[in-house]
């Protein structure tokens, strides 16, 4: 299995301090930092398979956290940061309008997509559940230079997740909560999709997010899971360094 990889969750962090509060993880041991765009965009698939779109008809998630202006301040305030930027979006593949297209032709086709690569974002992770078309948007996503995630809900079975897709994907995300918010209980119905991918892909980055922390990382670690995602149990901690410490030694155990 690949390395441990940390990736503190911003959504539980002093939006206030976001740059001061990216630097104090990297300084406490993580690799990345997992930036949680999400939006209410339309969705065009109604009835897909998140919950949350039931129960927020044509809308991916019920929430708005931030989006490339934000990860553009703080990429240039913490130079060399990975941005992990899980795009809880209904429409990932967005492309632009013919006429912001004629009167910017350089920034190509794909707005999310570019909007997020010009922000400076390391890891692009779209949802399964919100294209019928993952393959150009991985190939979009490392036309911009980036790595591409592929993630699903906790309705969504492993068996969603396509060989050909998971090949040309660099991280496969198993959300352990439905989408949307920070703080939630971790669903461990979930991890048998870890198990089954990790089989599968013996060499992926596959990661876990939601509810994830020193308590439920053991579980996660012993079904495949080796990038960890914690919001409320790192940011929440007296000793963030300690629980990136205890997440990433029980990984590489
Ligand atoms: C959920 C987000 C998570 C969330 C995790 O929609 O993708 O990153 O912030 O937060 P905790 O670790 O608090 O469950």
């Amino acid at each position: 299995m690949p390395r441990a990889i940390i990736s503190p969750s911003v959504l539980a962090s002093d939006f206030g301090q976001l740059t001061a509060e990216c630097k104090r993880m990297i300084k406490g041991g993580a690799e990345w930092l997992h930036m949680g765009t999400l939006s209410t965009a339309l969705c065009p698939q109604l009835g897909c398979a998140a919950i949350t779109d039931r129960l927020y008809p044509r809308h991916f998630v019920p929430n708005i956290t931030m989006g490339a202006p934000v990860l553009s301040c703080v990429s240039k305030g913490v130079p060399g940061i990975f941005m992990d930027c899980h795009m809880m979006v209904a429409q990932p593949e967005k492309v632009r309008r013919a006429l912001s297209l004629l009167l910017e032709p350089a920034n190509g086709l794909r707005k999310w997509v570019n909007d997020i690569a010009d922000a400076g974002g390391s890891l692009y992770c779209f949802h399964l559940e919100a294209t019928s078309d993952p393959l150009p948007i991985i190939e979009a996503i490392h036309s911009r230079g980036m790595k591409a995630g592929v993630a699903i809900s906790p309705d969504t079975p492993s068996a969603a997740v396509a060989d050909d897709v998971a090949a040309a994907a660099d991280m496969l995300l198993v959300m352990t909560v439905y989408p949307g918010r920070g703080g939630q209980k971790f669903l461990d119905r979930c991890l048998p999709k870890v198990t089954e991918l990790r089989a599968r892909f013996p060499d992926k980055d596959i990661e876990v997010d939601g509810g994830v922390g020193p308590a439920t990382v053991d579980a996660c670690a012993d079904a495949g899971s080796n990038v960890i995602v914690a919001g409320t149990a790192i940011f929440g901690a007296q000793d963030p360094e300690g629980v990136i410490a205890t997440l990433k030694a029980t990984v590489n155990k």
